[in-house]
């Protein structure tokens, strides 16, 4: 099995790209259909959702606008529970309907703050659409209403996720070798 290193980690294969392919193809498939007449903005949480969001894009197939923000509440493998920052917001979302594009919720703080933050900018809705989702590992009542894959409680690297600002470069989804 081909295992990567980061820095002091090891890594196993654990999501391919094309399941992850296949997954966000049934994603976009759902969103298709419940958004074809709102022209959503789909609004990605940068860094880690461009890969996420690029190779959904390929599925969708409704009008819509495509749109990024930066916020971080996470340093290394440990969640800090602080949001520092905001970027990258220019055009109004006022009375518009958002779908934030996430790679990965974890405790879902980040989620969370992004979402009372839209419903501040008066818009008509939001909903989530995220990769993966740790269940065990969420600290706030967040509605993920697309998710992909639902995993366990580990630290997973790839596909646009990091380690310390490494490994966003694999095409497969790496998790923690035990
Ligand atoms: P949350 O606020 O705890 O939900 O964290 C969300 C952010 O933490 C994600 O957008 C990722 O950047 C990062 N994150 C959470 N879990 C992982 C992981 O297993 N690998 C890499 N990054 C992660
Ligand atoms: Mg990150």
């Amino acid at each position: 099995m081909k295992t990567v290193q980061i820095k002091d980690k090891h890594f196993v294969p654990y999501i391919s790209n094309q399941e992850i392919h296949d997954a966000l193809q049934q994603l976009a498939t759902a969103i298709n259909r419940d958004m074809a007449e709102k022209c959503p903005v789909f609004l990605g949480v940068l860094n880690g959702c461009f890969r996420v969001m690029g190779d959904l894009m390929q599925y969708i197939n409704i009008p819509c606008e495509v749109s990024f923000v930066k916020l971080a509440s996470y340093e290394g493998m440990q969640t800090t529970g602080t949001i520092r920052n905001l970027i990258g917001l220019s055009q109004s979302l006022e009375n518009r309907h958002i779908v934030i594009v996430e790679d990965i919720i974890d405790s879902g703080i980040t989620i969370d703050y992004t979402i009372r933050l839209l419903q501040e900018m008066g818009v008509a809705s939001v909903r989530v659409a995220t990769l993966l989702l740790k269940p065990e590992a969420l600290k706030r009542d967040i509605k993920a209403d697309y998710t992909a894959f639902r995993i366990p409680n580990d630290f997973v690297v790839g596909y646009g996720l990091d380690y310390d600002g490494l490994g966003r470069e694999l095409n497969d989804i790496y998790t923690l070798k035990q």
